[in-house]
């Protein structure tokens, strides 16, 4: 086991874990939740969410992995030989898988965005009128993401550069990448936000993000707060407990997941103030910020009036690339390691097995916008089923029970040692943390569950 491979640097497995957290969540969800859910009172909730709960969850994934030095089946197998807690392993791979395939469709269309805003005309004649302007992107990304060919050849494009990073391996490919693109989204952050608080509507975009509105607060935005924090952090998709294997024992796991979901944070926060003043500067902060329309539509909008259009543009999707494709190299890794570990395939094998089915299943995804939209099953088609049956119950069941293990089953002493680096840190969060895990985290999860069945 001491022969498993590591991260190479405390920087790159801190980059590689904040990789993994950062991504459409942060960019996607989170601005749509906030708009629609009492602005800084979301905000309040959702810090709240990730610092109580989110943190402990965290730990518990990274003490399994660590401990268990194995893939997120054969973590469990091997803390709990004799007991079947690995089928809670079996459902994150499976989940993570499921999320792999649309994600990557995702992580297409901003690729696409990228290249079309660069040299594919996406800014060409734009119209002065501003609602001729809606129309026009709106049409242009039902021409972008819901067509059948260019979507999926985008798609298929993203594949094939995930699994070039992923043969490279733990630490020159996952590391290696991640040291390099971290520090980048953060730079276009910065750039990309002080541009925004710049423009002549800011103040007001700002007061209204910062501003919380707590009449607008239930327990339906406490349960939104809740799986916003739990998405965005990458809990119970068999990524933590994947990246900790890699983790060397010296790494101090409290000290990093406060690393990582502090970051995770202020990514949101400023992604909100990107956000929120450029919407009200350009009056489209009546438009739903939701996900598709947030990116595809009223972004690109807000760039078109801008002096440099393309110049915003390409940072922006840049941006939205770097932070999917240090997400989808995390989820992909999951199901190799897990190729790797359990059937002792080589690293090539496992990422070629792993990856390459993903060329049809993901192709299936993009099509079900087009050519496949007449496959829908309770409102939702493939796209959605996909989204939907993993984050809203495949996902809380994984954590619900990771936290019960974790809290309860895993053998004694086990969460504190890690926690504690077997005594050469002296630990104040054990306490805290087994309690949270026992009791406080499964029951507010469990709530998620239940309100998505009402
Ligand atoms: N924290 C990630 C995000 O906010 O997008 C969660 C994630 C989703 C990671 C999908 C990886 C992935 F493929």
């Amino acid at each position: 086991m001491a022969s498993k491979i590591q991260f190479s640097s405390k920087i790159g497995l801190v980059a590689a874990t904040v990789g993994s957290a950062i991504g459409l969540g942060n960019v996607w969800r989170f601005p749509a939740e906030t708009q629609g859910n009492g602005g800084a009172a979301f905000l309040l909730l959702y810090m709240g969410c990730v610092l109580l709960l989110g943190i402990p969850v965290m730990l518990a994934e990274f003490a399994i992995g660590r401990a268990g030095r194995s893939d997120a089946i054969g973590s469990f197998r091997v803390l709990s030989p004799r007991r079947p807690w690995w089928v809670i392993g079996i459902f994150a791979v499976l989940a993570s898988y499921l999320i792999t395939i649309f994600y990557m469709v995702v992580e297409g269309w901003t690729l696409e965005y990228l290249v079309e805003g660069l040299i594919g005309g996406l800014y060409d004649g734009i119209p002065s009128d501003a609602a001729m302007s809606e129309a026009l992107f709106d049409s242009k990304m039902v021409e972008l993401t819901q067509t059948p060919f260019k979507p999926a050849l985008y798609t298929a494009l993203v594949i094939l550069l995930n699994i070039g990073v992923l043969l490279g391996g733990v630490q020159k490919g996952i590391e290696r990448l991640s040291n390099v693109l971290m520090p980048l989204l953060f730079v276009i952050l910065v750039v990309l936000c002080a541009v925004s608080l710049s423009l002549p509507g800011a103040a007001d975009g700002v007061r209204f993000f910062l501003e919380p509105d707590f009449s607008k607060l239930s327990p339906q935005v406490f349960v939104n707060a809740l799986g916003q924090a739990f998405f965005s952090l990458s809990l119970g998709m068999g990524i933590l407990i994947t990246y900790a294997s890699y983790y060397p024992a010296s790494t101090k796991l409290p000290r990093t997941a406060l690393i990582v979901s502090l970051l995770s944070l202020l990514v949101a926060v400023l992604m909100g103030l990107i956000i929120f003043p450029a919407v009200k500067t350009f009056g489209l902060d009546n438009n739903t910020l939701e996900g598709t329309t947030l990116v595809f539509v009223t972004l690109p909008e807000v760039f078109s009036r801008l002096p440099f259009p393309q110049l915003w543009s390409t940072l922006f999707f840049s941006l939205l690339l770097v932070a999917a494709l240090t997400s989808t190299v995390s989820i992909s890794e999951v199901a190799i390691a897990t190729l790797q570990d359990r059937l002792k395939w080589s690293r090539r094998r496992s990422v070629l097995t792993g990856l390459l089915p993903l060329l049809v299943l993901s192709l299936v995804c993009s099509l079900s916008f087009s050519t496949l939209s007449d496959i829908v099953v309770a409102g939702y088609n493939i796209f959605g089923m996909l989204d939907n049956v993993t984050t809203n119950y495949m996902l809380p069941l994984v954590a619900i029970a990771t936290c019960l293990y974790a809290g309860w089953f895993m053998p004694r002493g086990c969460l504190r040692d890690e926690l504690c680096n077997y005594g050469s840190l002296r630990s104040h969060v054990t306490g805290i943390t087994t309690l949270i895990l026992r009791y406080v985290a499964p029951l507010l999860i469990l709530m998620i569950f239940v309100y998505n069945f009402i």
